[in-house]
């Protein structure tokens, strides 16, 4: 019948339709490529785009003038790892038990049993089901292993990176001879106290003993001598297998080298950066360089050794931006820019206590912000925020509004067309609306700062107004008195005695006091009363969607577990093996 006839032609014409316009729709849009870049303890007063007149930085501020710059950008958390895994999986790190209560906030052995829950998802994860090439290369620090030395369970490559290259912990001081130990704190009262208080009970003993006061066996000094060289050993022990046993680079599940050598290491993380996206032009990719630098132990090659105004840490921030203007070159030279969208950020604000015992600042600088690493001050959480997708995205722009880097998560999966898990909080925001101007207003209304398990501060943008008010439970105290930073302990700690109280919670308007300088009073701000009430109820709104998991940062998930270390090849009573080849070869 011809109804039938035409029903069918109409039928086949809309499909046709249909299938040109999709055709059109991929054609248009490709799935655009991700270059992450995450620097290591880079302040927020560092680049020359931020501010910095002397240090140089010509790579990072080419970045920001062919893309946005954030200058609210925030740190989900103010210390390595609870940071890296809220920004790999979009949520605060509490709810990936990434959230230490103790004082140790971060794994300090490549043998322990914590880190990234495999349970989680990360945006590597939802990016590789899409079809992506993932790679993670430099700096990883949310654990390796669970139970076994061969599970792998926390591992990038057990996180959606088909590709890692890198350090599966952190750039320490005690990984680079002759820069000192981050320990020397602990090791100070764990050996040192009892070792001063068997040589003192020694040489009382011994002296009763010679002047034959009384009878002191020699059994007794015997075993404390015994107890001493065995506390000393320990000691030396450490000190000597520190380096070696934590100090490694992997390549996917294998070592590479151990311990890890600072030679040429930023040109060959870089150079294997570039090759990576080499290989991958003609797919989607995900590219996540993790920047060793500028964390102490500071390190930089011969070409940029010496070279700046600032020392060794200057030295080592300029060989971390030639590094980013490396990839920026690959990206231009492949024609990928406009396919690309590039992402330059700190895992958290300048370490300012950095300090070596002869005075030499080995830490950067955080702007006018007050404090810095370890603390939610804006020092400690506001940091560099750069994305540049040219063509997209338009140059030069700014933006004041409170962003995370949670927000990387919903932004890069929406953009991979990749749909966000369901069965979770996710706490980041899509950025793409505000990138492109279509938004004027971020979309945290409120913001919760977690100083390791604790909930520090939050921060309230009411939707209707510019204020950006900041709430303070507590507040580190800084040592010495009237410092900017806690010098006693090298770091500031989230809880006890380390920290003051505050009821009411200390309240600052950012947008008028970003140095948080006048905390508000009733007086000040008639609607003091008002606003922390708000504050509060979003508090424990928040604490409601909170659920208890597994502490990965507890005592018996930080300590050193033989038998997960990893050892490429016992030789001389150590681990040692060099298979990094420069040409890579043979890498993905
Ligand atoms: C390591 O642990 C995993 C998972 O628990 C298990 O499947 C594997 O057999 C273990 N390997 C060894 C060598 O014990
Ligand atoms: C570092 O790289 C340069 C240039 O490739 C090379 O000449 C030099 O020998 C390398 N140095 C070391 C210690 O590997
Ligand atoms: C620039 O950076 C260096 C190194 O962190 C720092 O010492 C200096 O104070 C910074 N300058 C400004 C204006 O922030
Ligand atoms: C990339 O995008 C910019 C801005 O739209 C444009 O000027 C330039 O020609 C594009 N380059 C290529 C290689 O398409
Ligand atoms: C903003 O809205 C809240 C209620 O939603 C109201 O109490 C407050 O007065 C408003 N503030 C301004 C500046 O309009």
């Amino acid at each position: 019948p011809p109804r039938d006839c035409l029903k069918t032609v109409k039928m086949r014409i809309l499909w046709l339709l249909l299938l040109f316009l999709d055709e059109a729709r991929s054609r248009a849009a490709p799935k655009p490529n991700f270059v992450l870049l995450m620097a290591d303890d880079l302040g927020i007063g560092d680049p020359g785009c931020y501010g910095n007149k002397t240090l140089r930085t010509p790579n990072i501020d080419r970045l920001a003038r062919g893309g946005v710059k954030l200058t609210q950008h925030l740190a989900a958390a103010p210390l390595c790892t609870p940071s890296r895994a809220a920004f790999l999986t979009g949520r605060y790190h509490v709810r990936s038990g990434m959230a230490s209560q103790n004082q140790v906030g971060v794994f300090i052995f490549s043998a322990s049993s914590g880190g990234l829950p495999p349970t989680e998802i990360t945006f590597a994860k939802l990016l590789k089901s899409q079809g992506y090439a993932t790679a993670l290369i430099g700096k990883w620090h949310l654990g390796t292993h669970c139970h076994n030395s061969s599970d792998f369970c926390h591992h990038p490559l057990s996180h959606g990176f088909d590709y890692f290259h890198g350090l599966p912990l952190t750039n320490l001081r005690d990984c680079k001879p002759g820069q000192g130990s981050v320990f020397s704190r602990a090791l100070g009262l764990l050996a040192l106290v009892p070792l001063q208080a068997i040589a003192l009970a020694l040489l009382t003993l011994g002296g009763l003993r010679l002047l034959g006061l009384c009878r002191v066996p020699a059994a007794a000094l015997g075993a404390l001598l015994v107890l001493a060289a065995l506390i000393l050993g320990l000691l030396l022990c450490f000190l000597h297998y520190f380096r070696p046993l934590n100090c490694f680079l992997m390549r996917n599940r294998d070592i590479s080298q151990q311990p890890m050598s600072y030679d040429n290491l930023t040109r060959r993380l870089t150079a294997d950066a570039a090759r990576f996206i080499q290989r991958n032009a003609e797919t989607p990719f995900l590219l996540i360089l993790s920047f060793l630098h500028v964390h102490t132990a500071l390190f930089s090659s011969k070409d940029f050794a010496g070279k700046s105004q600032h020392g060794v840490y200057g030295d080592s921030a300029e060989e971390m931006d030639w590094s980013v203007g490396q990839i920026l070159d690959v990206l231009d030279e492949l024609k990928l820019a406009n396919n690309t969208l590039v992402y330059f950020s700190s895992d958290q604000g300048a370490h300012v206590e950095e300090v070596t015992a002869t005075g030499e600042v080995h830490g950067g600088s955080n702007g006018i912000y007050k404090g810095g690493k370890a603390t939610n001050w804006e020092g400690g959480i506001r940091v560099p925020g750069i994305v540049r997708w040219p063509g997209v995205i338009q140059a030069g722009l700014e933006i004041d509004e409170p962003t995370s880097n949670m927000d990387l998560f919903p932004t890069v999966a929406n953009l991979a067309g990749a749909p966000l898990p369901e069965d979770r909080v996710i706490d980041g925001r899509d950025l793409m609306p505000l990138l492109l101007g279509q938004s004027q207003r971020s979309d945290h209304e409120f913001l919760f700062h977690y100083c390791n398990f604790y909930l520090n501060a939050v921060r309230w943008h009411p939707r209707n107004s510019t204020s950006i008010w900041k709430a303070f439970f507590f507040t580190p105290k800084f040592s010495p008195e009237g410092a900017n930073g806690c010098f006693d302990t090298h770091v500031c700690f989230c809880h006890g005695h380390s920290v003051t109280h505050h009821d009411p919670p200390l309240l600052f308007d950012i947008s008028r006091d970003p140095r948080e300088r006048e905390p508000l009073t009733p007086t000040s701000e008639p609607r003091f009363r008002e606003i922390l009430e708000v504050m509060q109820q979003a508090a424990a709104r928040h604490a409601k969607t909170l659920r208890d998991v597994p502490d990965q940062l507890s005592p018996g998930n930080i300590i050193w577990k033989p038998w997960l270390q990893m050892c490429c090849s016992w030789s001389g009573l150590s681990c040692q093996c060099d298979r990094e080849n420069e040409d890579g070869s043979g890498s993905r």
